[in-house]
């Protein structure tokens, strides 16, 4: 379809809460599928959600079977989550270092809890319920943070573990803007 411009920190379209989708199996949400699947592909993106593309919905993609901005992480299911629903499984925390293509050339440790239940539905309406942990967990939180206005730098707690990528991971120099 088509790769869209990705909005950035400080563009009040990404503090909005995601209004849900009410219909499911339409063209309009295959054409907007198609566009978030275009769109993080040519950023190499782990994940994205409808309003980095300044769509008001609630709809998120992400998985990889590997990722040049994060070579280290486990391959994660390509997922369509629409009006998700997260729940932590136990007190369990973890910090780990993030990116995201709406906050370009930095990165930043956030706390997440470690393993997660989430629901939502795919593009068609069929339900999804599954449990996550590690980096799978990680995606999914940082992608539903987006449906509720929230950008991974609000999370940040220790500022001295936040800064430029370029910096931070010389070896990542090249692979894509963040
Ligand atoms: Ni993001």
């Amino acid at each position: 379809m088509a790769v869209r411009d990705i909005l950035k920190m400080g563009d009040p379209r990404l503090l909005q809460v995601a209004q849900p989708v009410a219909q499911f199996d339409t063209p309009e949400l295959h054409s907007l599928i198609a566009d978030l699947e275009d769109t993080m592909l040519a950023a190499d993106g782990a994940g994205l959600a409808a309003p980095q593309i300044g769509v008001d919905l609630a709809v998120v993609i992400f998985g990889f079977d590997s990722n040049e901005r994060y070579p280290d992480a486990p391959p994660v299911p390509r997922t369509v989550l629409v009006n998700p629903h997260i729940e932590a499984l136990g007190p369990e925390i973890e910090e780990d270092w993030e990116g995201c293509l709406s906050v370009p050339g930095l990165r930043g440790v956030v706390p997440r809890w470690t393993r997660i239940r989430y629901r939502g539905f795919d593009q068609f309406g069929g339900p999804i319920d599954r449990v996550a942990e590690g980096f799978h967990a990680r995606v999914v939180q940082h992608e539903c943070d987006h449906l509720i206005g929230t950008l991974y730098p609000m999370r940040v707690r220790d500022f001295t573990r936040f800064g430029y990528t370029e910096v931070l991971f010389p070896e990542l120099a090249g692979q894509g803007d963040d």
